[in-house]
């Protein structure tokens, strides 16, 4: 017996107002679908099918990458249309389980448990409890409990409206069963649609057991039809996000203003994350860290010990154990901070290397250089690295000296134990162990006025 996923996505989304369908729009970082798309994967199916619709194609297009199987719904004529389309591709004896694009966080786990607790001749739904179940399908249960049927909100009377019971749109029946099921339902409703919900009450009318799995959470069913519910679900996750982190021994000065953009995040044991993190892409962070306020990570990997101060946007960057970096700091990608390397305000690194031990204090460009241990960096020195077309290295050696305010006119090289004078533009290699002077020497001149105001 194999596994069919069907992901339904045809709608157009639009109580989004947007020009970018709803199932793309992110959520953590990631687009709605491909979270679905990953989860259900994650069950090892045989084939995961999405349904998209004839706006869909930069769906497609957008998720190309991933492992899924794309068939076009052309008109939208209901969610039992919708399954309808891919049925052709199921063989009888497969369990099918159909998923909605727009309900981005439903757990591996919940799932799980649908399809162990589904038989093969029964049809199994994912169902809640609901405070306010206005808009949602109702379960309608008999005198023993058993579920009868699903009644849409629209169709349903005030006594069926009372019912807080509600369908989350999950389920699971055998592919020779949805077969059959959907081909006994009509579009006799409020909308003109075909709905998936009618093949309950098909279901019993044969006998069939129908069967409910209550979600773990409100979030994992919840559906996104506006920004405001997308903003809502965000911050859920990215509660769920700090929980996890702060669980495997992490500091999180404040759970409501951390955000994790990431699925591949590791930090460790008693590493502070203060308010306004950001984390996006690939995160390893080590422990005994601190990540000041409104800091931006992305794609980094910083080793234990290391403080990165407030307002600092670390991108591509790999810092070595006791760093220290910012507040103000800029690392662009490509930047590699040795053991014990300090970057201080209002410096900018790129594609550049920083020995053990070295530090550029403040107000610094550094791009595409190679410097070794124990430099110290100036304020105000600058690689002047780029000709209008070309981009040109330095190379600093070990326990260089670079005095305030020197421009390095690159492709340059500071010889080991240089001494640079404040000041200097320096063009050509500098010799090791030597003082290089390069500025104009300074005259005065005696008799000189300083102009003044002529009063009229
Ligand atoms: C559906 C359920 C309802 C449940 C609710 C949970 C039906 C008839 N109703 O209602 O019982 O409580 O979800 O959120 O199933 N779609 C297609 N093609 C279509 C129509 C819909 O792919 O022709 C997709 C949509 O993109 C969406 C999903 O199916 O992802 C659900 O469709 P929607 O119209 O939003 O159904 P609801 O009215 O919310
Ligand atoms: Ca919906």
């Amino acid at each position: 017996m194999a596994l069919q996923v069907i992901i339904l996505a045809a709608g157009k989304g639009k109580r989004m107002l947007s020009d970018t369908p709803k199932v793309l729009h992110l959520l953590g970082g990631t687009p709605l679908l491909e979270r679905v798309i990953n989860t259900a994967n994650s069950l090892n199916p045989s084939a995961v099918h999405v349904v998209y619709g004839s706006h869909g194609e930069c769906v497609r297009q957008s998720l190309d990458h991933l492992s899924a199987h794309w068939v076009e719904q052309s008109e939208q004529l209901g969610t039992g249309h919708a399954v309808q389309q891919v049925i052709p591709f199921c063989k009888d004896d497969d369990q099918v389980l159909i998923l909605y694009g727009d309900v981005p966080l439903i757990s591996p786990e919940t799932l799980q448990h649908l399809l162990e607790s589904t038989s093969h001749s029964g049809l199994g739904l994912v169902v809640a409890e609901r405070d306010n179940p206005a808009g949602l399908g109702r379960i309608i249960r008999d005198e023993l409990g058993s579920i009868i049927q699903i009644v849409e909100h629209r169709d349903a009377t005030e006594q069926q409206r009372a019912i807080r019971e509600i369908n989350s749109g999950i389920m699971t029946a055998s592919a020779i069963h949805l077969k059959k099921w959907l081909a006994q339902v009509n579009n006799d409703n409020q909308q003109k649609e075909y709905y998936l919900t009618d093949i309950v009450a098909c279901a019993v009318a044969e006998g069939s057991l129908v069967g409910g799995v209550l979600a773990q959470s409100v979030e994992e069913i919840q559906g996104v039809n506006d920004r405001s519910e997308l903003a809502l679900l965000e911050r859920a996750y990215q509660r769920g996000c700090a929980r996890k982190l702060m669980l495997s021994g992490v500091t999180v000065a404040d759970p409501d203003r951390l955000d994790v953009r990431s699925e591949t995040i590791e930090v460790g044991q008693d590493t502070m994350l203060d308010i306004n993190v950001v984390l996006e892409g690939r995160i390893r962070i080590g422990k005994g860290c601190y990540v000041g306020p409104q800091v931006l990570l992305r794609d980094v990997e910083i080793k234990d010990g290391a403080f990165i101060f407030a307002n600092s946007v670390l991108e591509g960057a790999v810092l070595g154990e006791g760093c220290r970096v910012g507040p103000f700091a800029r690392l662009r990608p490509g930047t590699t901070l040795g053991k014990s390397a300090k970057v201080g305000n209002f410096v900018e690194v790129k594609k550049t290397s920083l020995g053990e031990g070295s530090k550029a204090s403040h107000l610094t460009y550094l791009g595409d250089a190679s410097i070794g241990k124990n430099v110290n960096i100036g304020a105000g020195t600058i690689t002047c690295n780029y000709d209008g077309v070309n981009k040109w290295e330095t190379l600093i050696e070990d326990d260089v000296f670079i005095g305030s305010n020197t421009a390095l006119i690159a492709p340059i090289s500071i010889g080991e134990g240089a001494t640079i004078a404040a000041g200097s533009t320096i063009t050509k290699a500098a010799p090791a162990y030597q003082l290089t002077v390069a500025r104009v020497k300074a005259k005065s001149i005696s008799e000189w006025q300083r102009p003044s105001k002529k009063k009229p």
